[in-house]
């Protein structure tokens, strides 16, 4: 029999798709147990200041119909407080007061790797926690609910700006989220067909960016009977040297987990390519032949970068978050029955709760550099030397891959 009679919910890190079905998840599978389950607001700003809350908002099945899946952000809220940075020597206490006064036995958190570090803090101080993995980045070793839907989501944006482009022949970089990996972009950009991608785990070469660029771009134009095309780049916004210096804008800050704001990747690699086409004489010549050219005003073409930011990861929730945000919800508090306290939830698949210490569960997870060499043979640019795709082959035994 479980001491659990009454479960918080805590949200943590950048918002992402499919939130708001893990807390359903949490709650509906909570209920069905006989045990409650509560909001603790604000992500972990909320728990250290829980002690000072008159109420907290119980997750009855009313309340919990109200919560929308399909929606995007977390109806629990956000903050990026790392609670060992507190400058109160009394935080844990503090907590603990907190948990006590509205009798609260554990904590089902969902976050990424910050959030996770935390989730393992918590518990060497004997707050029994379970972690859901989510970040949009998808840099988590399990599957972390969002990443499919801002996949999608940079793919719709994406392909929307194809129109822009095509009408003013430009090209466009267009610079997401996903921190230190290039998996959101990688997929997305690749859902949509984009010319280029460009991420963290591949050093940027320039000089090949350009040349696929005059290959791909110019070739397009002048095919074209209109004459106009368009070249796509999707860029991650950790992007580096090969040096390992990263191409952002210092001047950007940190945020409150102490981590760096990256942005103006896009903003790099638009002043690299506009830097090669005033350097080269093809470029003027290429102009005229399509029609393009008019001296003094538009001698070369138009790179411009777009930053999409949060909307990457705002709005929807593709029906995949929602599916996986309702199994690891669910899942999570089946862990926390068996007391698998410490612990990542994986997934649910069929009879199966998998899990893992969520130690383990937050080391950053890169792109495998082996799913880019497939795409480099289809004639995608990812700013290096295309490489042959190796393979071996495997034969699929019953029952076959995962299924939804
Ligand atoms: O970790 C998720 C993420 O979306 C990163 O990809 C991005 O760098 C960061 O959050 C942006 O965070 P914030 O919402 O604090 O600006």
């Amino acid at each position: 029999m479980s001491f659990i009679k009454r479960i918080g919910i805590i949200t943590s890190g950048g918002d992402a798709g499919g939130l708001n079905a893990v807390i359903k998840g949490v709650a509906r599978e909570a209920y069905a147990h006989g045990i409650e389950s509560v909001v603790i607001p604000n992500g972990y700003a909320g728990l250290y200041n829980l002690v000072d809350l008159d109420k907290v908002v119980v997750l009855n099945a009313e309340r919990v119909s109200r919560i929308e899946a399909s929606l995007s952000g977390s109806e629990a809220g956000h903050s990026r407080v790392k609670i060992s940075k507190i400058t109160d020597q009394n935080t844990y206490e503090r907590i603990k007061q907190g948990l006590k006064k509205f009798g609260i036995d554990a904590l089902i958190i969902s976050g990424g790797d910050d959030t996770g570090s935390v989730v393992v803090d918590l518990g060497s101080r004997g707050i029994p926690c379970v972690h859901v993995p989510k970040t949009m980045d998808l840099d988590l070793q399990p599957y972390s609910v969002g990443g499919d839907s801002a996949i999608n989501r940079i793919s719709q944006i994406t392909r929307d700006l194809k129109t822009t482009g095509m009408s003013h022949s430009r090209i466009l970089i267009i610079e997401v989220f996903g921190r230190y990996v290039g998996h959101t972009a990688l997929r997305g950009g690749i859902g949509a067909e984009a010319d280029c991608i460009l991420i963290p785990e591949i050093p940027v070469d320039f000089d090949i960016v350009y040349d696929h660029i005059k290959k791909t771009y110019f070739g397009r134009i002048e095919r074209s009977d209109v004459k106009s095309g368009t070249y796509i780049i999707v860029v991650a916004e950790g992007i580096s040297t090969s040096s390992g210096e990263l191409l952002y804008d210092e001047s950007a800050g940190v945020d409150a987990f102490g981590h760096k704001k990256l942005t103006g990747a896009g903003k790099y690699v638009r002043q690299q390519i506009e830097k090669r086409f005033k350097a080269d004489p093809e470029v003027k010549e290429f102009m005229k032949k399509v029609g393009m050219y008019a001296p003094g005003v538009y001698e070369i073409p138009e790179a411009r970068e777009i930053v999409p930011s949060h909307l990457v990861r705002s709005g929807s929730t593709t029906a995949f978050d929602v599916n996986f945000g309702y199994r690891t919800g669910a899942g999570a508090v089946l862990l926390l029955l068996e007391g698998k306290t410490g612990n990542t939830i994986v997934d649910v698949s069929k009879n199966k709760i998998c899990y893992m210490p969520t130690s383990d569960a937050i080391k950053r997870r890169e792109v495998d550099i082996a799913d880019v060499a497939l795409f480099e043979s289809l004639g995608t640019c990812f700013g290096r030397k295309p490489e042959k795709f190796e393979y071996e082959l495997l034969e699929a035994k019953m029952p076959i891959g995962r299924h939804l």
